[in-house]
């Protein structure tokens, strides 16, 4: 059936086509800009140059008259920061109304909102704001663009299940498929259905959009009171936005790289000698290799002057202060050539002006879950081919540039997979069931989901949750400690051992550890600086484990009057410790409300550590009993795992310990470790250990 835009509507200057398979809207081949007008500022000229710019009447009419729009264009076209000033202009945001825009990652959150106040002329936190777990700069009575992460706004809905004060609500990155904005959107459709007033716009830059547009197809029997042609269609719209990318030449190299990072350092360098003026922008995986590279390119800088000559170089990962961020999106100096080292946060999530050329690693470092061994870390993993493209895009931004691969065209055109996998099939699904069971939804397994999770990896979550107490035998969440857990905006083991620890009477000192385990990392890289690494640990150090160690840290930061200058001293991140400062002082608060008891252990540790099993049981391993190299056992899966570096009790190798996560490179690595007697962990969980002599083992 042919769409047509009805009389009274503002008529989109764009061609719209049906497509063949029915009632999808395309818009094709924008109209010729005609953008005078308004505005004279530069900004504004530059607002007006984005793609987007040209499409904004076909949004507007779109989203007026479809409940679902999907709008798919290239990054750096404008989506995230012009629809919605869009929609604002449009009155989308007026009497008390509220247009949302998510993200997956908090950093960008917090850029995108400040340049579109920018773009407004207004302060951050007014007319413009953002909301990220554990900061608000929001003002609810003036705020009417909002800038979110999809977890914060799964858990306004605890608050208020149909998001009234929204009108709008765009779910912006969907083609990352976080684990949050698939939950989000499975969220969303079950609210339409209540609110038909609620428009949706699903935002990316690559897109299944034909699935997206399946799954937001409103069935015949959700819409008993609609008729067929009542406005909101419930019939979704597809945009697509034609970019204005230069090509880009891609390079790969002719065997295989041994190690990224030294072969990624090495084309930059030959980048700056060969290649004419532009930024380069590096992706490399996490905090760890990309301060590393920093440091090797810094430190070439004063070796070999010429090689590195006018280099300026800059990480960028999630976690890095605000005056580390404006340097990033800074132009930069004349006669200089910026190097951005980055996560995959720069693949399409922020836009970085001025860069010519990419390198590409060729990995990124996800979340992978194994239901088996209930093991999840953090693995360094090759990326999807789609990735690679999204990358290489980036060089094309303002002229036509250069992509550098550090893999083989072979390796890309025959082993390189076609599309990641989402995040809900290969996550630990502990933090989704609570939050879904705090919804009020309870059967699980029959969400409409966007891509099913697996059904071992349910059972597990279930399985720990029950042995948590935070879920009874019906799958029902507990009364109190459930509903208590659901609602600390933390992963449920940590709001379970917070739990325990008012109980147990050491609420004090267990929110600062956990306050501490909820920023990045307290210490400063100190990559290839091991030995002066563990002299500053020994400052602190307990031989109970990395959690007291905190509470030491803790302790020196407060004595010193919060100094940035004792900071310094103990290679400590200054901004991360004040961020913890910040988080304690919220969990408190959050305990106050729950009517929560705030005590101090005075120095008991074993209270401690018997607080922080409360949490942690499932997470506990053993040392092999003639390991020479510090090799532990998982004692749920007889997984094997070592201490990870950055520990206090690295090479300490403590007989029984507890973990709080897993990263992993070619080994399991345990971070945030603390030694225990394991006789604690049959009085924490009885259901969940037995003793088997010698040894322990699961129930
Ligand atoms: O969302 P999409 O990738 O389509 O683009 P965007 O994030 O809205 O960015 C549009 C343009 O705004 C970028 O190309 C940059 O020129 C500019 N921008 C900026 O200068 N600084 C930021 N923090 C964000 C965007
Ligand atoms: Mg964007």
């Amino acid at each position: 059936m042919a769409q047509f835009w009805r009389p009274g509507s503002e008529r989109p200057r764009a061609t719209l086509v049906d497509d063949e398979e029915g009632g999808v809207l395309f818009v094709s081949a924008p109209p010729p800009s005609s953008s005078s007008g308004f505005g004279h500022s530069s900004l504004e000229r530059q607002r007006q140059r984005l793609p987007v710019f040209k499409y904004r009447d076909a949004i507007l009419y779109l989203v007026e008259n479809h409940a679902t729009t999907i709008i798919v264009g290239e990054t750096g076209s404008g989506k995230t920061t012009q629809i919605p000033q869009y929609l604002k202009e449009a009155g989308w945001a007026e009497g008390g109304r509220v247009v949302a825009c998510t993200q997956p990652r908090r950093l960008a959150v917090q850029s995108v909102a400040s340049r579109v106040a920018e773009e407004m002329g207004v302060k951050i936190g007014e007319e413009v704001g953002y909301t990220i777990r554990f900061e608000d700069q929001t003002n609810p009575s003036v705020t009417v663009i909002k800038f979110l992460t999809d977890g914060v706004l799964i858990r306004e809905m605890m608050d208020d299940p149909l998001l009234t004060k929204y009108s709008v609500i765009m779910v912006d990155e969907a083609h990352e498929r976080s684990m949050s904005t698939d939950m989000l959107l499975g969220l969303l459709k079950k609210i339409q259905r209540r609110r038909p007033e609620l428009r949706i716009i699903i935002s990316s830059a690559t897109i299944e959009a034909k699935s997206m547009s399946t799954f937001f197809k409103a069935r015949k029997k959700d819409l008993r009171h609609a008729a067929e042609d009542s406005v909101p269609s419930h019939l979704p719209a597809v945009l697509s936005v034609e970019g204005k990318g230069y090509t880009v030449e891609i390079h790969y190299v002719e065997e295989p790289v041994p190690d990224y990072l030294q072969a990624a350092v090495g084309t930059v360098l030959s980048i700056n000698d060969k290649e004419p003026a532009g930024d380069i922008l590096v992706f490399l995986t996490g905090q760890d290799d990309i301060d590393a590279a920093v440091k090797l390119l810094r430190e070439d800088t004063q070796d070999d002057r010429r090689r590195t000559s006018g280099l300026l170089v800059l990480p960028l990962y999630s976690g890095l202060s605000r005056v580390d961020q404006d340097l990033v999106f800074a132009p930069t100096p004349k006669g200089k050539r910026k190097v951005v080292i980055s996560t995959n946060i720069a693949e399409t999530s922020l836009t970085l002006e001025g860069v010519v050329y990419v390198v590409d690693s060729g990995f990124s470092k996800q979340r992978f879950y194994n239901p088996i061994s209930d093991i999840e870390s953090l693995v360094v993993t090759p990326i999807s081919k789609a990735s690679a493209r999204q990358r290489a895009g980036r060089a094309g931004r303002i002229q036509p540039g250069k992509c550098f691969r550090l893999y083989t065209e072979e390796y890309f055109l025959k082993e390189m997979p076609t599309e990641g996998i989402p995040e809900m099939q290969r996550s630990n699904l502990v933090s989704c069931v609570i939050q879904l069971k705090a919804l009020g939804i309870d059967n699980i397994l029959g969400f409409d989901w966007l891509a099913s999770p697996p059904p071992e990896a349910m059972v597990r979550a279930l399985e720990v949750l029950y042995s948590l107490g935070i879920l009874d035998e019906d799958a029902k969440l507990t009364s109190p400690i459930g509903y208590q857990v659901a609602e600390i905006p933390l992963d449920p083991m940590i709001s379970k051992m917070i739990l325990s620890a008012c109980n147990f009477g050491c609420s004090e000192e267990i929110i600062t550890i956990a306050a501490v385990l909820s920023v990045q990392s307290i210490w400063v890289s100190m990559w290839g600086a091991q030995k002066e690494f563990d002299e500053v640990k020994l400052r602190f150090a307990a031989a109970e484990g990395d959690h007291v160690t905190y509470l030491n840290v803790y302790k020196g930061f407060l004595n010193s009057g919060k100094s940035s200058q004792w900071c310094y001293k103990n290679y400590l991140n200054y901004q991360a410790m004040k961020k913890v400062v910040d988080v304690r002082e919220q969990l408190s608060r959050l305990l106050r409300r729950l009517g929560l008891a705030l005590k101090s252990c005075e120095k008991d540790t074993q209270i401690l550590r018997k607080a922080i099993i409360a949490g942690f049981f499932a997470n506990s391993c053993h040392l092999e009993e003639y390991s020479y190299n510090g090799l532990y056992k998982t004692v749920r899966s007889s997984e094997e795992v070592y201490i990870h570096p950055s520990s206090v009790l690295f090479r300490v190798n403590p007989k029984w310990v507890v973990y709080h996560s897993l990263v992993s490179t070619n080994k399991h690595y345990m971070r945030n470790v603390i030694a225990i007697d394991p006789s604690w962990l049959i009085e924490a969980a009885p259901h969940f250990y037995q003793v088997r002599t010698p040894n322990l083992a699961p129930c």
